[in-house]
């Protein structure tokens, strides 16, 4: 007997969720951080060229994996190509290993929200920043140093995992209906947002920084690894999440115009998030008498400096739009949480036939174990170095792996043949160029020149030892995935 597939409800529910997955953090926290260490108006001319050249093509690119071949990322990649099966195994491990920070970074947002009702954070610039790096995750001195487990962050990692147990458990067809609520209501705010920074005193100072590219940071390969990883981070590329929701699509889906639609949709929202951001930076660095670059030097807290800022600033009931503030950004990455979480338990359940009833709560305690390290007072290093390490080499790796497995083993212009019989807007054959040449190239370059820097100077000024640990982390998951993709299957009758 075969078990009919999951689906989706309709078209816009698939829609609303791949969008949902792509819109997360990674727009309003992670891309101003990212583009404010790499230096603002620097970042995003490689960002862009990234978008182009990875984004939108691997996009394209895993709808119609998943589309095609039904199935979720071990046995998608697998059906392409039964030796790849490791590399839809590698994207699930990492996309779990990223769900467990994420889920980290979501919960700190949970205490926010918490301390929006007193404003807790305090006034002034330092007394926010000191808020955030000295009382709420009271931080260590080093990535050494891991200290005693916070125990307000570990209740909102509890927090965290039980919202993404609710809106899972219910299959695809209750998740496209939560989606509509936690797109569309986020972007309300943010709107409120970007006007109150926008006039602030001083913000044109931040908008400066953000929007004057600087060409001389082009040579560095740091900055165009950071921007193809920022691209597949924010996109949810190469993490297999794009290509088990397309997979709960009927074989006849289109696919272009959805690509179009996510990838564009969701980079206008980083985009328009920076706004809010800068510009309050811009403020911040006017209040304090410092530049721009100066304001704080935790890039990674940014986000939990500049939105309090803006939020105290607001003229009537801050602490009313600080909560909903919050609230919406939790409803904002909730849906990324839980998309990293389908691709492995639907890898699970498509390879062994595992019951998804008990699959599932197994992987969020899971998840939740391991996120532990992250709430103790150095964690927060490791959320940083993790991240660097998981988006900037793990993601562009399966990316370039899937280039060339999809590009020269299947064929691109086989698998275009197919996307154009489905799709309402056709590609012509400049994707099979980008898919063959063009994004596996860039890819293979800035890993190498960026990996030779790595070696030479460590990351983030840590000490040399946490690169290898980042580094052994992703030899390790390729063993994993190894392991996975060579133990039998099971097929449930
Ligand atoms: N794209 C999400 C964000 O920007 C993060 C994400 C990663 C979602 C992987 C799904 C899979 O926040």
């Amino acid at each position: 007997m075969v078990k009919e597939r999951e689906r989706w409800g309709s078209r816009s529910s698939f829609i609303f969720a791949a969008v949902g997955a792509a819109i997360g953090l990674g727009n309003v926290w992670r891309f101003p951080y990212i583009t404010y260490r790499y230096g603002g108006g620097a970042f995003l001319i490689p960002y862009l060229i990234a978008l182009i050249t990875a984004g939108i093509p691997l996009m394209i690119l895993e709808y119609s994996i998943g589309i095609k071949t039904q199935g979720a990322p071990p046995v998608a990649l697998k059906k392409i190509w039964a030796k790849a099966e490791w590399i839809g195994w590698f994207s699930v491990v990492l996309v779990f290993v990223l769900a467990a920070y994420y889920a980290n970074i979501m919960s700190w947002a949970v205490n926010y929200f918490y301390h929006s009702f007193t404003l807790a954070w305090g006034k002034t610039g330092p007394e926010i920043n000191n808020f955030f790096n000295n009382v709420m995750l009271n931080k260590s001195t080093s990535p050494g140093v891991l200290g005693m487990v916070q125990w307000p962050v570990l209740l909102g990692l509890a927090i965290t995992w039980i919202f993404i147990y609710l809106c899972l458990f219910r299959g695809v067809r209750t998740l496209g209906k939560i989606v509509y609520f936690t797109v569309g209501i986020p972007w309300l705010i943010l709107i409120i947002m970007v006007i109150r920074g926008l006039t602030l005193p001083g913000a044109i100072e931040g908008l400066n920084y953000y929007l004057t590219p600087n060409f001389s940071a082009l040579k560095d390969p740091i900055v165009w690894l950071a921007a193809y990883g920022q691209i597949f981070f924010t996109l949810s590329l190469a993490m297999g999440t794009l290509i088990v929701y397309a997979s709960y699509l009927p074989e006849d889906s289109d696919i272009t115009a959805n690509a179009f639609i996510t990838s564009l949709a969701n980079c206008g929202t980083s985009f328009f998030a920076g706004f809010a951001v800068f510009s309050t930076l811009g403020y911040l660095a006017g209040s304090m008498g410092v530049t721009v670059p100066e304001v704080t030097t935790s890039g990674l807290g940014l986000a939990f400096i500049t939105y309090p800022t803006a939020i105290n600033l607001l003229p009537v009931a801050s602490q009313l739009f600080g909560a909903l503030f919050f609230l919406l950004l939790l409803t904002l990455g909730i849906d990324s949480a839980f998309s990293q979480i389908e691709p492995v338990v639907g890898s699970f359940v498509d390879k062994w036939g595992l019951k998804k009833e008990w699959i599932l709560p197994a992987i969020c305690i899971f998840g939740f174990i391991v996120g532990i390290p992250y709430t103790t007072r150095g964690g927060f290093y490791w959320v940083d170095i993790i991240d660097y390490f998981v988006a900037n080499y793990g993601l562009t790796i399966v990316g370039l792996l899937e280039c060339i497995v999809i590009g020269y083993v299947f064929g691109a212009s086989k698998i275009r043949r197919y996307i154009n019989s489905v799709s309402d807007v056709t590609i012509g054959p400049w994707w099979d160029i980008f898919i063959m040449v063009i994004t596996p190239a860039i890819l293979g370059i800035s890993l190498i020149r960026a990996l030779y820097k790595l070696m030479t100077e460590g990351y983030g000024g840590y000490p040399r030892w946490t690169a290898f640990t980042g580094i052994g982390l992703i030899v390790l998951l390729i063993v994993i995935s190894f392991i996975l993709s060579k133990s039998k299957e099971v097929t449930h009758e």
